[in-house]
């Protein structure tokens, strides 16, 4: 036997159920049903008032009542959302009728390239690659690489100066050997290049520029001689510019090395016959470097007596001149991405 009152709850709910079409009208719904004060939650506190023969019916029928109400919920509102949703998609939909927008590629600066290239080479053996600043002391930049004020070597090394006579944009990257051993504190090994921008007082044509780019490298440890210079030079040339080519020491000087050497590489283009890249010599210099110097090495704290070491300075442009057939060293600092692409272009072909 259904009670009236359930029965009447259950009807109009019947009748309030048709006419739910949206998420609004289902939770307004449940508020006049399942609210405080809602139809079956009056049911529900009726309960206690109905005699005891028939609570138990009375109760089963409003709990039914209830969950009845609760499946309808459930599933209305599943039905809602998954509409509410598809209709976003539909919203969102990518046209793909539409005529694509031109993105222009970049390419990498060829320079960049290059020093990437002898990054890896480097890090492949166990050297660091590391930073130095580009305002830098005379201290570092002359003094401590063994050329007092008034050296005549400074000459060649004129620069941009900032401050009075002691801060100077780097001329070379040589400062950061000693800044690098200053830091080492004189613990073994160091094994460390430096890529970095210098400056000297220029004027700017094909081949001279105010601002370059070197590739300083500092190895210090026990026992170490030109043989372990030369070995490791001829890794890094040989990688770059391809497994035939030679390297061969000529003597030179530097300051800050003892002996010093100009790194030459047998010309890779007319493989030492003789063409225009190499001046008709057959050979190409890439580096200045040598034995760190017994005044330099004590000067940053290392016991010439038990440490030596090898330097050297490879000239970036230099590099990348040879490497992709350059002409104008004004090529690098221009920035036109058309020249750029030209040699990504020709560096993914070959
Ligand atoms: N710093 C030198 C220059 O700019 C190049 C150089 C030569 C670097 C010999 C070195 C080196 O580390 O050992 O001309």
């Amino acid at each position: 036997m259904k009670n009236e009152k359930i029965e009447q709850v259950a009807n109009q709910l019947k009748k309030d159920q048709k006419k739910i079409d949206h998420l609004r009208d289902l939770e307004n719904l449940k508020v006049k049903y399942l609210g405080k004060k809602g139809l079956i939650t009056e049911l529900n506190s009726e309960i206690k008032n109905v005699s005891n023969e028939n609570k138990k019916e009375f109760g089963m029928a409003v709990n039914e009542l209830r969950n009845s109400f609760h499946q309808f919920y459930e599933e209305k509102k599943n039905f809602f959302e998954e509409a509410i949703l598809s209709e976003k998609l539909a919203q969102d939909a990518i046209d793909i009728s539409l005529p694509a927008v031109c993105v222009s590629a970049g390419a990498p600066n060829i320079l960049e390239k290059l020093i990437e290239e002898v990054e890896e080479v480097f890090l492949s053996m166990g050297y660091d690659v590391v930073d130095g600043p580009e305002i830098e002391q005379d201290k570092y930049n002359f003094e401590m690489l063994n050329i007092p004020k008034g050296h005549p070597a400074r000459d060649a090394q004129d620069t941009f100066y900032i401050e009075g006579e002691e801060i100077l944009l780097r001329s070379q990257t040589s400062p950061v050997q000693v800044r690098t051993m200053l830091e080492g504190k004189g613990e073994v090994p160091i094994r460390m290049i430096c890529p970095g921008k210098t400056y000297r007082r220029d004027d700017d044509d094909a081949t001279h520029s105010h601002q370059f780019m070197q590739i300083e490298g500092l190895l210090v440890d026990k026992n170490i001689s030109l043989s372990d210079l030369k070995g490791t030079i001829d890794v890094v040339v040989k990688r770059l510019f391809g497994n035939d080519v030679e390297t061969r020491f000529r003597p030179s000087y530097y300051q800050f090395t003892e002996p010093s050497v100009e790194v030459d590489i047998s010309c890779f283009n007319c493989k030492g016959k003789g063409c225009s890249i190499c001046k008709k010599t057959g050979w190409i210099t890439i580096a200045g470097a040598g034995i760190v110097h017994p005044n330099v090495l004590r000067m940053s704290g290392y016991d010439p007596e038990k440490w030596s070491g090898f330097a050297f300075g490879f000239g970036a442009e230099r590099m990348a001149m040879l490497k992709y057939d350059i002409s104008d060293l004004r090529v690098f600092y221009h920035t036109d991405l058309r020249e750029a692409k030209i040699f990504d272009r020709e560096e993914g072909l070959s």
